[in-house]
């Protein structure tokens, strides 16, 4: 090897830990949705092809955060959603399902979740590394089953967040984040869930910081 070749190779190198560096994060909010609290929305929400996805909470998607609340986000605009790779994981088509209107597009959804935040975690998780532990993860956790059991349903009705948040941590083991939104008359109601996972992206575990809760001390967990 010549010492050109080397130099080469260690100005590689240093570039590397360089990126590396700069794009390091702290851990991952995983993050579900509850469907009715999109659908009832002033807003509304269109369904994928496959038709009307489960009465079921459904991913949102696996967001790189730091511990100071800040994110960051699209850190490789080069790297290209390939739904090609994910062709192993058809079970994207039910637990990731698309609400957005007008498409409909999972494809456009998972496409969106990666260039946004998984390019961010790319030098832990390649792009089918990504999807793959966040379904796993998802596979983990029975989030309406967690409440069901304690006799929280998605009824329509108003549930203090107390009990919500009470019910999950006693499930899952961890403090859950949670967020609302309002339904098309202006009632506050359960939106979504937010748990922390782990840099490797395998391991749920406690928050080092919880998202700002916007939720009034009753909320609505409607029908879907
Ligand atoms: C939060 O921490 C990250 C990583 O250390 C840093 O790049 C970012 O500037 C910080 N943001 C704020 C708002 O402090
Ligand atoms: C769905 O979205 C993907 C990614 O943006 C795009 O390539 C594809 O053409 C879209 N499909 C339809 C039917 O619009
Ligand atoms: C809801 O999703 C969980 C995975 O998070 C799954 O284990 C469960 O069977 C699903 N329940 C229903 C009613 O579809
Ligand atoms: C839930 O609470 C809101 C705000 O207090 C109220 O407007 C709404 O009617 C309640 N919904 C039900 C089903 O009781």
């Amino acid at each position: 090897m010549s010492y050109s070749s080397v130099f080469v190779k260690l100005l590689t190198l240093q570039c590397l830990v360089i990126l590396c560096v700069s794009q390091s994060f702290d851990f991952f909010y995983f993050v579900q949705q509850w469907p009715g609290s999109i659908c009832d929305t002033k807003r509304s929400c269109c369904y994928p092809k496959a038709g009307k996805p489960a009465a079921n909470f459904s991913i949102h998607g696996l967001w790189p955060n730091y511990n100071n609340r800040s994110w960051p986000s699209f850190c490789n605009r080069e790297s290209l959603f390939d739904h090609s790779k994910l062709s192993d994981l058809s079970r994207m088509q039910t637990t990731w399902p698309s609400l957005i209107c007008p498409s409909g597009n999972n494809s456009k959804f998972w496409k969106h979740e990666w260039d946004k935040h998984g390019t961010c975690s790319e030098f832990v998780l390649d792009q089918h590394q990504y999807f793959e532990e966040t379904l796993n993860i998802k596979d983990r956790v029975d989030l309406l089953q967690i409440l069901q059991n304690e006799g929280i349903q998605p009824d329509g009705r108003n549930y203090s967040i107390g009990s919500i948040e009470e019910a999950l941590r006693r499930g899952i083991g961890f403090a859950p984040g949670i967020k609302c939104n309002k339904d098309a008359s202006g009632n506050g109601q359960l939106h979504e869930i937010y748990l922390c996972v782990e840099k490797t992206g395998s391991k749920l575990i406690e928050c080092p910081v919880l998202p700002r809760r916007n939720c009034a001390q009753h909320v609505e967990f409607p029908a879907f």
